[in-house]
């Protein structure tokens, strides 16, 4: 978060702060995407934000950076089966 821009006030902080979580979260997706085409599979796991101290000691990162998440990469041992989706029409709104 260092690489953040400062504003001296709140509302504009936290919008900032908030497009900084939503880059890595984009950042992830891509990941996932990438995996997905290589024929792995992949998930998301949230823990490192309740856990951030550990996770920096176990990876040895900087003080300063804030783990946002654990992406967990592998071939499924059963081939994996996909899994259900919701249709488009419930997810989006079709102006
Ligand atoms: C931001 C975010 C955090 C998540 N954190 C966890 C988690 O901590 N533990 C977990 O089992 N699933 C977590 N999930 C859910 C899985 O990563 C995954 O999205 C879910 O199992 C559905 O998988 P699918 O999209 O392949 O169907 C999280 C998902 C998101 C989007």
């Amino acid at each position: 978060m260092t690489d953040m821009d400062a504003y001296p006030d709140g509302r504009r902080q936290s919008a900032e702060r908030l497009m900084a979580v939503q880059s890595a979260a984009l950042a992830c997706q891509n990941l996932l995407l990438a995996a997905h085409a290589a024929g792995l599979g992949a998930g998301w796991l949230c823990a490192p934000l309740f856990c951030p101290d550990v996770v920096r000691a176990a990876l040895r990162l900087p003080a300063d950076w804030e783990p946002q998440a654990l992406i967990t990469l592998g071939h499924a041992a059963d081939g994996g089966k996909p899994a259900s989706r919701k249709p488009l029409s419930d997810l989006v709104i079709n102006r």
